[in-house]
Protein backbone atom coordinates (compact mmCIF):
# COMPACT_ATOMS: atom_id res chain seq x y z
CA UNK A 1 0.00 0.00 0.00
CA UNK A 2 1.08 3.51 -0.86
CA UNK A 3 -0.43 6.61 -0.32
CA UNK A 4 -0.04 9.96 -1.34
CA UNK A 5 -0.73 12.70 1.89
CA UNK A 6 -1.01 16.53 1.19
CA UNK A 7 -2.36 19.38 3.27
CA UNK A 8 -3.85 22.03 1.33
CA UNK A 9 -5.99 25.75 1.55
CA UNK A 10 -5.44 27.59 4.74
CA UNK A 11 -3.29 26.02 7.51
CA UNK A 12 -5.10 25.13 10.85
CA UNK A 13 -4.07 23.72 14.03
CA UNK A 14 -4.49 19.82 14.25
CA UNK A 15 -2.78 19.31 10.61
CA UNK A 16 0.41 17.48 12.05
CA UNK A 17 -1.81 15.08 14.23
CA UNK A 18 -3.72 13.81 11.14
CA UNK A 19 -0.08 13.32 9.40
CA UNK A 20 0.69 11.45 12.51
CA UNK A 21 -2.16 9.07 12.83
CA UNK A 22 -2.30 8.12 8.89
CA UNK A 23 1.60 7.26 9.37
CA UNK A 24 1.15 5.11 12.01
CA UNK A 25 -1.89 3.33 10.44
CA UNK A 26 -0.26 2.60 6.61
CA UNK A 27 3.22 1.90 8.87
CA UNK A 28 2.52 -0.43 11.63
CA UNK A 29 -1.00 -1.52 10.40
CA UNK A 30 -0.43 -1.91 6.89
CA UNK A 31 3.51 -1.92 6.14
CA UNK A 32 2.42 0.20 3.89
CA UNK A 33 4.26 3.62 2.72
CA UNK A 34 3.36 7.17 2.58
CA UNK A 35 4.64 9.96 0.50
CA UNK A 36 4.33 13.13 1.79
CA UNK A 37 3.58 15.84 -1.21
CA UNK A 38 5.54 19.57 -0.25
CA UNK A 39 3.01 22.55 -0.27
CA UNK A 40 -0.35 20.51 -1.47
CA UNK A 41 -0.90 19.89 -5.27
CA UNK A 42 1.98 22.27 -5.75
CA UNK A 43 4.65 19.62 -4.57
CA UNK A 44 2.62 16.58 -6.77
CA UNK A 45 2.97 18.88 -9.76
CA UNK A 46 6.61 19.63 -9.43
CA UNK A 47 7.46 16.26 -7.72
CA UNK A 48 8.96 17.71 -4.62
CA UNK A 49 8.27 15.39 -1.88
CA UNK A 50 9.07 13.19 1.30
CA UNK A 51 8.52 9.64 2.68
CA UNK A 52 7.09 10.47 5.67
CA UNK A 53 7.73 8.08 8.24
CA UNK A 54 6.91 7.33 12.19
CA UNK A 55 10.18 8.61 13.03
CA UNK A 56 10.08 11.53 11.09
CA UNK A 57 6.29 12.40 13.02
CA UNK A 58 7.63 12.21 16.15
CA UNK A 59 6.79 14.79 18.48
CA UNK A 60 4.24 16.50 15.77
CA UNK A 61 1.14 16.03 17.21
CA UNK A 62 0.70 19.45 19.30
CA UNK A 63 2.47 21.34 16.79
CA UNK A 64 0.21 23.89 14.82
CA UNK A 65 0.96 24.28 11.21
CA UNK A 66 1.89 21.63 8.79
CA UNK A 67 5.14 19.86 8.94
CA UNK A 68 4.42 19.15 4.86
CA UNK A 69 3.29 22.74 4.30
CA UNK A 70 0.51 23.84 2.08
CA UNK A 71 -0.30 26.26 -0.37
CA UNK A 72 -3.94 26.88 -2.77
CA UNK A 73 -2.79 25.78 -5.71
CA UNK A 74 -5.13 23.68 -7.53
CA UNK A 75 -4.64 20.70 -10.92
CA UNK A 76 -7.52 22.35 -12.50
CA UNK A 77 -5.93 25.89 -12.39
CA UNK A 78 -2.66 24.61 -13.75
CA UNK A 79 -2.12 24.13 -17.24
CA UNK A 80 -1.21 20.50 -17.74
CA UNK A 81 -1.91 20.24 -13.80
CA UNK A 82 -4.47 17.09 -14.31
CA UNK A 83 -1.63 15.14 -16.50
CA UNK A 84 1.01 15.90 -13.73
CA UNK A 85 -1.25 14.48 -10.93
CA UNK A 86 -1.61 11.38 -13.10
CA UNK A 87 2.38 11.21 -13.87
CA UNK A 88 2.99 11.58 -9.93
CA UNK A 89 0.83 8.90 -9.36
CA UNK A 90 2.48 6.64 -12.07
CA UNK A 91 6.21 7.53 -10.95
CA UNK A 92 5.29 6.75 -7.43
CA UNK A 93 3.12 3.89 -7.87
CA UNK A 94 0.62 5.71 -5.52
CA UNK A 95 -3.04 4.02 -4.86
CA UNK A 96 -4.35 6.99 -4.14
CA UNK A 97 -4.43 10.18 -2.30
CA UNK A 98 -5.41 11.31 1.30
CA UNK A 99 -5.99 15.22 0.76
CA UNK A 100 -6.46 17.03 4.09
CA UNK A 101 -8.20 20.22 3.07
CA UNK A 102 -11.19 22.58 3.19
CA UNK A 103 -13.74 23.24 0.82
CA UNK A 104 -12.13 24.03 -2.12
CA UNK A 105 -9.26 21.51 -1.83
CA UNK A 106 -12.24 19.14 -1.29
CA UNK A 107 -14.08 19.72 -3.89
CA UNK A 108 -10.89 19.64 -6.00
CA UNK A 109 -9.90 15.78 -4.54
CA UNK A 110 -14.49 15.21 -5.99
CA UNK A 111 -12.77 16.42 -9.60
CA UNK A 112 -10.03 14.59 -9.44
CA UNK A 113 -11.91 11.15 -8.17
CA UNK A 114 -14.37 11.92 -11.19
CA UNK A 115 -11.15 11.54 -13.59
CA UNK A 116 -9.83 9.02 -12.09
CA UNK A 117 -7.15 9.67 -9.53
CA UNK A 118 -8.28 8.16 -6.45
CA UNK A 119 -8.89 10.48 -3.74
CA UNK A 120 -9.88 10.77 0.06
CA UNK A 121 -10.73 13.68 2.52
CA UNK A 122 -9.88 14.98 5.43
CA UNK A 123 -11.79 18.04 6.20
CA UNK A 124 -10.23 20.79 7.58
CA UNK A 125 -10.32 24.52 8.45
CA UNK A 126 -11.15 26.93 11.60
CA UNK A 127 -13.93 27.88 9.96
CA UNK A 128 -15.97 24.59 10.10
CA UNK A 129 -18.08 24.98 7.33
CA UNK A 130 -17.42 21.77 5.34
CA UNK A 131 -20.64 19.58 4.67
CA UNK A 132 -21.14 16.09 5.73
CA UNK A 133 -19.27 16.89 9.30
CA UNK A 134 -20.09 18.17 12.15
CA UNK A 135 -17.10 19.55 12.82
CA UNK A 136 -13.79 20.70 11.18
CA UNK A 137 -10.40 20.09 13.22
CA UNK A 138 -8.93 23.36 14.33
CA UNK A 139 -12.20 25.04 15.05
CA UNK A 140 -12.28 24.53 18.16
CA UNK A 141 -8.41 25.85 18.73
CA UNK A 142 -9.91 28.47 16.94
CA UNK A 143 -12.70 29.31 19.35
CA UNK A 144 -11.02 28.74 22.31
CA UNK A 145 -8.23 31.45 21.10
CA UNK A 146 -11.00 33.76 20.22
CA UNK A 147 -12.88 33.68 23.54
CA UNK A 148 -10.05 33.78 25.67
CA UNK A 149 -9.07 37.22 23.81
CA UNK A 150 -12.73 38.19 24.61
CA UNK A 151 -12.50 37.44 28.63
CA UNK A 152 -9.25 40.13 28.30
CA UNK A 153 -11.02 42.24 26.57
CA UNK A 154 -14.32 42.74 29.01
CA UNK A 155 -12.17 43.76 31.79
CA UNK A 156 -10.32 46.77 29.54
CA UNK A 157 -13.53 47.27 28.10
CA UNK A 158 -15.45 48.27 31.54
CA UNK A 159 -12.47 50.05 33.05
CA UNK A 160 -13.12 52.64 30.08
CA UNK A 161 -16.61 51.98 29.37
CA UNK A 162 -15.96 51.57 25.73
CA UNK A 163 -17.51 49.20 23.37
CA UNK A 164 -15.02 46.72 21.90
CA UNK A 165 -15.51 45.51 18.90
CA UNK A 166 -13.78 42.13 18.11
CA UNK A 167 -13.84 40.67 14.89
CA UNK A 168 -13.03 36.41 13.94
CA UNK A 169 -12.31 34.87 10.91
CA UNK A 170 -15.56 33.66 9.25
CA UNK A 171 -15.40 34.08 5.59
CA UNK A 172 -18.85 32.77 4.49
CA UNK A 173 -20.22 31.25 8.15
CA UNK A 174 -20.45 32.89 11.43
CA UNK A 175 -19.45 29.94 13.74
CA UNK A 176 -16.50 31.04 14.86
CA UNK A 177 -18.23 34.04 15.66
CA UNK A 178 -21.55 32.27 17.40
CA UNK A 179 -19.24 30.11 19.73
CA UNK A 180 -16.66 32.68 20.40
CA UNK A 181 -19.69 35.12 21.18
CA UNK A 182 -21.53 33.20 23.06
CA UNK A 183 -18.38 31.52 25.26
CA UNK A 184 -17.36 35.31 25.84
CA UNK A 185 -20.82 36.55 26.72
CA UNK A 186 -20.60 39.10 23.90
CA UNK A 187 -23.01 42.12 23.86
CA UNK A 188 -23.87 41.43 20.07
CA UNK A 189 -22.72 38.60 17.21
CA UNK A 190 -22.70 39.77 13.89
CA UNK A 191 -22.41 36.66 11.52
CA UNK A 192 -22.26 36.66 7.60
CA UNK A 193 -25.58 34.42 7.58
CA UNK A 194 -27.62 37.52 8.81
CA UNK A 195 -26.81 40.75 7.01
CA UNK A 196 -25.79 43.72 9.56
CA UNK A 197 -28.41 46.55 9.99
CA UNK A 198 -26.08 49.16 11.35
CA UNK A 199 -28.45 51.17 12.58
CA UNK A 200 -30.37 48.69 14.50
CA UNK A 201 -27.00 48.03 16.42
CA UNK A 202 -26.40 51.49 17.09
CA UNK A 203 -29.84 51.95 18.36
CA UNK A 204 -29.35 48.86 21.06
CA UNK A 205 -26.55 49.20 22.05
CA UNK A 206 -27.34 53.23 22.84
CA UNK A 207 -29.99 51.59 24.84
CA UNK A 208 -27.95 49.67 26.72
CA UNK A 209 -25.70 52.20 27.93
CA UNK A 210 -28.50 55.32 28.54
CA UNK A 211 -27.69 56.95 31.59
CA UNK A 212 -25.40 54.18 32.53
CA UNK A 213 -21.77 53.01 32.14
CA UNK A 214 -21.34 49.91 30.25
CA UNK A 215 -19.19 48.00 28.38
CA UNK A 216 -19.38 46.61 25.75
CA UNK A 217 -18.21 43.69 23.34
CA UNK A 218 -19.18 43.12 19.94
CA UNK A 219 -18.22 40.47 18.09
CA UNK A 220 -17.71 40.40 14.10
CA UNK A 221 -17.01 37.61 11.93
CA UNK A 222 -14.92 38.85 9.04
CA UNK A 223 -17.52 37.97 6.30
CA UNK A 224 -20.17 39.87 8.06
CA UNK A 225 -22.16 42.37 5.60
CA UNK A 226 -24.00 45.84 5.93
CA UNK A 227 -27.58 45.46 4.56
CA UNK A 228 -27.30 47.84 1.74
CA UNK A 229 -28.15 51.12 2.16
CA UNK A 230 -26.70 51.35 6.05
CA UNK A 231 -23.33 52.01 5.70
CA UNK A 232 -20.97 51.04 2.69
CA UNK A 233 -19.34 47.81 2.58
CA UNK A 234 -15.58 47.42 2.14
CA UNK A 235 -14.46 46.71 -1.73
CA UNK A 236 -11.78 44.11 -0.56
CA UNK A 237 -8.31 43.29 -2.86
CA UNK A 238 -8.52 39.75 -4.40
CA UNK A 239 -5.20 37.19 -4.12
CA UNK A 240 -4.33 35.49 -7.26
CA UNK A 241 -6.94 32.27 -5.84
CA UNK A 242 -9.56 34.86 -6.61
CA UNK A 243 -10.20 34.62 -2.25
CA UNK A 244 -10.81 38.27 -1.15
CA UNK A 245 -8.66 39.35 1.37
CA UNK A 246 -11.27 40.46 3.78
CA UNK A 247 -10.67 42.10 7.55
CA UNK A 248 -11.88 45.59 8.23
CA UNK A 249 -15.94 45.49 8.58
CA UNK A 250 -15.18 45.94 12.20
CA UNK A 251 -13.68 48.99 11.90
CA UNK A 252 -16.39 50.46 9.45
CA UNK A 253 -19.40 49.27 12.00
CA UNK A 254 -17.38 50.74 14.92
CA UNK A 255 -16.79 54.33 13.28
CA UNK A 256 -20.41 54.45 12.64
CA UNK A 257 -21.78 53.45 15.86
CA UNK A 258 -19.12 55.99 17.25
CA UNK A 259 -20.82 58.72 15.09
CA UNK A 260 -24.37 57.83 15.42
CA UNK A 261 -24.28 57.51 19.02
CA UNK A 262 -21.01 59.31 20.61
CA UNK A 263 -19.71 56.35 22.64
CA UNK A 264 -16.03 55.46 22.42
CA UNK A 265 -15.34 52.27 20.46
CA UNK A 266 -11.68 50.33 20.22
CA UNK A 267 -11.43 47.40 17.46
CA UNK A 268 -9.76 44.55 17.72
CA UNK A 269 -8.84 42.36 14.79
CA UNK A 270 -7.43 38.67 16.12
CA UNK A 271 -6.44 37.50 12.59
CA UNK A 272 -4.38 34.74 11.74
CA UNK A 273 -3.35 34.08 15.92
CA UNK A 274 -6.42 32.63 15.16
CA UNK A 275 -4.89 29.71 13.41
CA UNK A 276 -1.77 29.66 14.66
CA UNK A 277 0.26 27.38 17.34
CA UNK A 278 -1.18 24.25 19.21
CA UNK A 279 -3.98 22.37 19.00
CA UNK A 280 -6.88 22.21 21.92
CA UNK A 281 -6.94 18.72 23.14
CA UNK A 282 -10.46 18.24 21.07
CA UNK A 283 -9.07 18.95 18.02
CA UNK A 284 -5.91 16.51 18.66
CA UNK A 285 -8.44 13.71 19.18
CA UNK A 286 -10.52 14.43 16.23
CA UNK A 287 -7.88 14.98 14.39
CA UNK A 288 -6.22 11.71 15.31
CA UNK A 289 -9.73 10.26 14.74
CA UNK A 290 -9.89 11.52 11.15
CA UNK A 291 -6.38 10.52 10.26
CA UNK A 292 -7.25 6.82 11.69
CA UNK A 293 -10.06 6.49 9.40
CA UNK A 294 -8.93 8.21 6.05
CA UNK A 295 -6.02 5.29 6.46
CA UNK A 296 -8.24 2.58 7.06
CA UNK A 297 -10.03 3.68 4.16
CA UNK A 298 -7.51 3.92 1.59
CA UNK A 299 -6.40 0.49 3.11
CA UNK A 300 -9.63 -0.74 2.52
CA UNK A 301 -9.83 0.88 -1.13
CA UNK A 302 -12.73 3.18 -0.05
CA UNK A 303 -11.87 5.93 -2.21
CA UNK A 304 -13.85 9.28 -2.78
CA UNK A 305 -15.37 9.35 0.44
CA UNK A 306 -14.35 12.11 3.08
CA UNK A 307 -14.04 10.91 6.58
CA UNK A 308 -16.41 12.71 8.90
CA UNK A 309 -17.94 13.46 12.49
CA UNK A 310 -22.04 12.76 13.21
CA UNK A 311 -23.22 12.53 16.34
CA UNK A 312 -20.07 11.31 18.11
CA UNK A 313 -19.24 8.82 15.58
CA UNK A 314 -17.06 8.66 12.28
CA UNK A 315 -18.58 8.60 9.11
CA UNK A 316 -18.17 8.27 5.36
CA UNK A 317 -19.04 10.36 3.15
CA UNK A 318 -19.11 10.71 -0.97
CA UNK A 319 -16.58 13.58 -1.92
CA UNK A 320 -19.00 14.43 -4.94
CA UNK A 321 -21.77 15.44 -1.91
CA UNK A 322 -19.30 17.74 -0.43
CA UNK A 323 -18.25 19.50 -2.85
CA UNK A 324 -19.00 22.72 -3.72
CA UNK A 325 -21.40 23.55 -0.84
CA UNK A 326 -20.86 25.47 2.32
CA UNK A 327 -22.01 24.61 5.87
CA UNK A 328 -23.56 27.93 7.39
CA UNK A 329 -24.82 28.53 11.01
CA UNK A 330 -27.77 26.79 12.17
CA UNK A 331 -29.86 30.09 11.99
CA UNK A 332 -32.45 28.62 15.22
CA UNK A 333 -28.91 28.34 17.22
CA UNK A 334 -28.22 31.30 16.68
CA UNK A 335 -31.43 32.91 17.25
CA UNK A 336 -31.74 30.83 20.85
CA UNK A 337 -28.37 31.70 22.12
CA UNK A 338 -26.78 34.59 20.09
CA UNK A 339 -29.73 37.22 18.80
CA UNK A 340 -31.86 36.38 22.17
CA UNK A 341 -28.95 38.25 24.12
CA UNK A 342 -28.51 41.07 22.27
CA UNK A 343 -27.79 44.28 24.01
CA UNK A 344 -29.63 43.10 27.09
O1 LIG B 1 -10.69 29.48 5.46
C1 LIG B 1 -9.97 29.64 6.60
C2 LIG B 1 -9.54 31.07 6.76
O2 LIG B 1 -8.85 31.14 7.97
C3 LIG B 1 -10.68 32.10 6.70
O3 LIG B 1 -11.37 32.20 7.91
C4 LIG B 1 -9.93 33.34 6.33
O4 LIG B 1 -10.77 34.28 5.68
C5 LIG B 1 -8.91 32.82 5.39
O5 LIG B 1 -8.66 31.48 5.74
C6 LIG B 1 -7.63 33.64 5.40
O6 LIG B 1 -6.74 33.09 4.50
P1 LIG B 1 -5.24 33.58 4.25
O7 LIG B 1 -4.37 32.64 4.99
O8 LIG B 1 -5.06 33.50 2.79
O9 LIG B 1 -5.11 34.98 4.77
Amino acid sequence: MRIGVLTSGGDCPGLNAVLRAIVRVVERDHAGTVVGFRDAWRGVMEDRWETLDVARCRGILPRGGTILGTSRIQPYATPGGLDLVRAAVDRHRLDGFVVIGGEGSLSCAADLQRDGVPCIGVPKTIDNDVVGTERTFGFDTAVAICSSAIDRLHSTAESHDRVMFVEVMGRHVGHIALHAGVAGGATMTLVPEVPVDAGAVAEAIARRHAGLSYASIVVVAEGATPVPGTIDGIDYAVDQFGHQRLGGISQLLAADLGRRTGIETRVTILGHVQRGGTPTAFDRVLATRFGVAAAEAAAAGEWGVMVGLRAERIVQVPLAEVAGRTRTLDLDLYEQVARRFFAS
